[in-house]
């Protein structure tokens, strides 16, 4: 099978709040991994299997900076180098050793590089400046979904879905009306949607504060290796907003993230930032709950649809217009693969 996703690049481990001095246990890319905090805070990543027996490291004992593996007590550091052996009299071996991987905090992420260390550029992060804006208001959550991460990517970059997978909570009709213009711009595939002279749905209405026409706005941006960040939101007619400039209204950025688990599984980090209301952290909560409603039944169709390709291999997937966005970030990823193969055997 041909590689489906990029392996020198940097994949959300975890939400900055679920990784703590506890061992987090995550299978990135087809890695098992664990995760957890030093003292002074710095995030460990490290192969999630004893250098001895392969017992998951994830199940040992914290001590210190250091994990101690719960089947025969294999002591090592967090550069994944051995302390002490299993019987502690035994001269250490520091041959012995589980693999380690970069981390980085950014964006309320922790992110791991999976691919070659020396490649791990934090300027490669995706750029996803509203979640670390002290002008904007950010939170989400996370859900493991179980089919490739791709079908997450082609649902999000195709709202037209919105009308039927979400019918009861944000999908309209006008949706479905609205041209649509997908634009690739280097490695990045934008879908945009400009809707003007509209009436605002209840949610921008309360989020804008005032009655009357709107122009709204969705723009789905793609970044490598597997982000989508969703700019919405609304401002009064006659405002002066555009697709390309439009902070004259009430603005938010739906954040979602997917990390690759294995072939058909991914982890999905969902979340909102916006730049109105940003004090009030009670509306940070409902909106969140509100969003998990929405997200799981997006869950709910790609898994039934990974079911599906699974129990249909003789038939391939159809691409129509609505889905050029999805079809472009897939090529964006397929190139950014055969390019990186090229550094590293030009390198070899
Ligand atoms: S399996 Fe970890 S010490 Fe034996
Ligand atoms: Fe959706």
């Amino acid at each position: 099978m041909s590689e489906i996703w990029l392996t020198n690049a940097w994949y959300v481990a975890g939400w900055d709040a679920e990784v703590d001095s506890k061992p987090l246990a995550r299978t990135i890319c087809g890695v098992p991994m664990l995760f957890y905090r030093k003292l002074d805070r710095g995030v460990v990543a490290m192969r999630d299997a004893c250098p001895h027996r392969m017992l998951p490291l994830s199940l040992g004992l914290r001590e210190g900076d250091s994990i101690r593996c719960k089947y025969h007590g294999l002591k090592l550091g967090p550069d994944g180098v051995a302390q002490e052996m299993p019987i502690r009299t035994d001269p250490v071996n520091r041959k012995v050793c589980a693999e380690t991987y970069v981390t980085h905090e950014r964006h309320r992420f922790v992110w791991v590089w999976v691919g070659e260390a020396a490649l791990a550029d934090p300027a490669l992060i995706p750029d996803l400046w509203p979640c670390s804006s002290p002008d904007w208001a950010f939170d989400g959550g996370y859900y493991p979904v179980a089919c490739d991460y791709r079908l997450m990517i082609d649902n999000l970059m195709d709202l037209t879905h919105e009308t039927y997978v979400h019918t009861g909570s944000i999908g309209q009709p006008e949706l479905m009306e609205a041209p649509i213009e997908t634009v690739v711009e280097n490695d990045e595939v934008l879908v945009r949607r400009w809707m003007p002279g509209i009436d605002a749905p209840p949610f921008w209405r309360g989020a804008l504060g005032q009655e009357g026409l709107v122009d709204r706005w969705q723009i789905c941006r793609f970044m490598l290796p597997s982000a989508v960040m969703i700019d919405v939101g609304v401002a009064p007619v006659g405002a002066g907003a555009t697709l390309e400039r439009h902070d004259q209204g009430v603005r938010g950025m739906v954040i979602d993230v997917m990390t690759p688990e294995r072939a058909t599984s991914h982890h999905y980090f969902w979340g909102m930032a916006r730049n109105f209301q940003v004090q009030d952290p009670g509306f940070t909560a409902r909106f969140k709950h509100q969003q998990s409603g929405v997200f799981i039944e997006d869950v709910a169709v790609l898994e039934a649809q990974q079911r599906s390709i699974a129990a249909n291999p003789d038939l391939k997937l159809s691409a129509y217009r609505i889905d050029e966005g999805g079809v472009r970030a897939r090529q964006a990823i397929d190139r950014a693969i055969r390019d990186s193969k090229q550094v590293q055997g030009g390198a070899a």
